[in-house]
């Protein structure tokens, strides 16, 4: 199937799939749309290394390995949870207009959203008892999916830390495995899907380049990659 960032196409192998990251941007729920030479290429491989990362610190994912061309990835099939779970070290965004405050407020906590991931509904926010009600997850997996990616926010904050970027929120998305059943996250993990800013300049190096017409978002996306594989490089 097609969806509208990636292609994903089925190897010979029933557990597995194949990635291709596209270089469509949409945003604003599919309202805006652009395309960007290269920009798949970046996230593809900002992703593998995010979401490798997660699976080399114990929490895991559906990446298994980039293929030969880097706009591809070889993934674990998963049974989708049409969920999103996003997690904010700062308020902005839909967020942001939602509760009526400054765009980039930092809260002393940080804050999780449960998500509806239906384009027709906008991917209306909804809550745990909502989410059982549709049965797109049991509370135990809900559960499991929170502990997941308060797992996982903290050591991305963390690594990008290291790389100089904050990370200012982050989207997730998740699936049964198909071979174990354990819930995994799955989809990617790029400045598509976070936002990410420059901790020295505050610039942002993310999607929103695009959502608020800023310009420069292929050369903010590569700023993004050679930051990570400078601290991710030094670490191994
Ligand atoms: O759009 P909004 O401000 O609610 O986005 C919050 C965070 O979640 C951003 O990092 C955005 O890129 C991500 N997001 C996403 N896909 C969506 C909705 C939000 O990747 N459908």
């Amino acid at each position: 199937y097609n969806r509208n960032e990636k292609q994903v196409f089925s190897p010979d192998d029933p557990v597995q799939v194949i990635f291709r990251y596209k270089d469509v941007t949409t945003a604003y729920h599919g309202v805006k749309r652009a395309r960007f030479n290269g920009k798949g290429a970046l996230t593809s491989q900002i992703s593998a290394l995010l979401l490798g990362y997660l699976n080399e610190n114990g929490v895991d994912t559906h990446f298994i390995r980039t293929l030969s061309d880097e706009r591809e990835q070889l993934c674990r099939m998963i049974e989708i949870i049409p969920l999103e779970v996003v997690f904010h070290n700062r308020i902005c965004g839909s967020l942001a207009t939602k509760l009526g405050v400054e765009d980039g407020m930092k809260p002393e906590n940080t804050i999780l959203d449960l998500c509806y991931n239906n384009d027709e509904l906008g991917d209306p926010l909804i809550n745990r008892d909502q989410a059982v009600a549709l049965k797109l997850a049991t509370y135990p997996e809900l559960d499991m999916m929170y502990d997941i990616v308060r797992r996982s926010g903290q050591l991305l904050t963390d690594l990008l830390h290291q790389a100089g970027i904050e990370l200012v929120d982050a989207k997730f998305e998740f699936g049964r495995a198909a071979d174990t059943g354990a819930i995994i996250i799955s989809d990617e993990l790029s400045p598509d899907t976070c936002r990410m800013w420059d901790e020295e300049t505050g610039e942002r190096l993310d999607k929103d380049r695009f959502r608020l017409d800023l310009g420069d978002l292929v050369p903010s996306y590569s700023i993004v990659l050679e930051k990570l594989r400078n601290v991710m490089e030094t670490e191994e």
